[in-house]
């Protein structure tokens, strides 16, 4: 009986000594070290190896080793194998950190400061009081949540949308496609923490950035997916959108010669806003393989329906 792991690595010789630790019974396995496939029963992957479900018959659970699983085709899983996602507690304060910081960085008008500086260019540009910047998140899951918990702090006012409703003290919340319009009218900041689903995919183009305000800024730590590159371009060209900050690109890593790499209203970071922490990571997995062995209900389980 093995776990196998395939994803970075650097922190998967991390989560070999952890598990050497505190599992020393359940062989760890790096890939593409797999041994005897059929001795796999675990399998935690960032990007699956193909035809799981046939290469690893004897499977019991795979685990994304991030908190999204589109890059997963549930197919290839057999129906009784559950795929759960990755619940750590790193990947929430990360996400945290990375959103605080961006917010910040569009409300303090970094990125024209940022091409200023490079210009030599001394010119003030008059900041807006938080109380009048107003910060939209789209998705309201564990991630949407806790980023819009910390913006609280910062005096602006909170919008939120979502699949179903929620009721997120301080936040003015709207659910379903009927009110996306008038959630967008009210934000200046759109902060995308959706998961990539087929009702997701390419959400972020023209008709939405033309139903914010005129000169909105967006933060994409949803997936690349979610954004229609040549509308966003467009947006940013007219005006309609005046900056952003992406963590996610539809291909990553971005292919030389991308707009992106270049474009002076918008700043790129390589898909880090939070990574999975190993030690955490090791005692999350640990104890959902102890609550599948003794029968109990599995926390991160995927609906492979709504597909995450
Ligand atoms: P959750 O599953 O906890 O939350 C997802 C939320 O999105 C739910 O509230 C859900 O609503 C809502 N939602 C789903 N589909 C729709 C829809 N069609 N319309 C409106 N709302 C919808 O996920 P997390 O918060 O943990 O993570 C969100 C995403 O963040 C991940 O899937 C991943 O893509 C991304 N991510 C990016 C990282 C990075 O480093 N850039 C790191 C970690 C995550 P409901 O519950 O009502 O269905
Ligand atoms: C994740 C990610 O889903 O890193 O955790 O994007």
């Amino acid at each position: 009986m093995t776990f196998l792991y395939k994803a970075n690595v650097t922190r998967g010789q991390e989560w070999a000594s952890l598990f050497a630790d505190r599992a020393p019974d359940l062989p760890f396995r790096l890939w593409p070290d797999i041994g005897d496939p059929a001795d796999v029963r675990y399998l935690a992957a960032w990007m699956p190896p193909e035809n799981i479900g046939t290469t690893f018959r004897n499977l019991e659970l795979v685990f994304s080793i991030g908190a999204g699983v589109d890059q997963f085709d549930v197919a290839q899983i057999p129906l009784h194998v559950p795929l759960i996602r990755m619940l750590e507690p790193g990947i929430a304060e990360g996400m945290v950190e990375y959103v605080t910081m961006a917010v910040l960085a569009l409300h303090r008008d970094l990125l024209p400061f940022i091409a200023q500086q490079r210009e030599q260019t001394w010119r003030e540009i008059r900041c807006t009081q938080a109380a009048r910047r107003r910060v939209g998140v789209m998705g309201l899951g564990l991630l949407g949540q806790a980023v819009l918990e910390r913006l609280k702090h910062f005096g602006f006012p909170l919008v939120g949308w979502n699949r179903s409703p929620r009721t997120i003290e301080s936040v003015s919340c709207y659910a379903g496609r009927q009110a996306l319009p008038d959630f967008l009218a009210q934000t200046d900041i759109l902060v995308c923490l959706l998961p990539l689903t087929d009702e997701t995919r390419g959400i972020l183009n023209s008709s939405l950035f033309e139903a914010l305000p005129r000169g909105a800024q967006l933060v994409n730590v949803g997936r690349g997916g979610h954004l229609i590159e040549a509308d966003f371009l467009d947006a940013l060209e007219r005006g309609v959108l005046s900056a952003a900050i992406l963590d996610v690109a539809e291909q990553e890593p971005l292919p030389a010669g991308h707009p992106f790499w270049s474009h002076r209203r918008i700043l790129l970071t390589p898909h880090i806003a939070s990574m999975t922490t190993p030690e955490t990571a090791v005692e999350f997995v640990l104890d959902t393989i102890g609550r599948h062995r003794r029968g109990e209900t599995l926390p991160g389980l995927v609906d492979r329906q709504r597909g995450y």
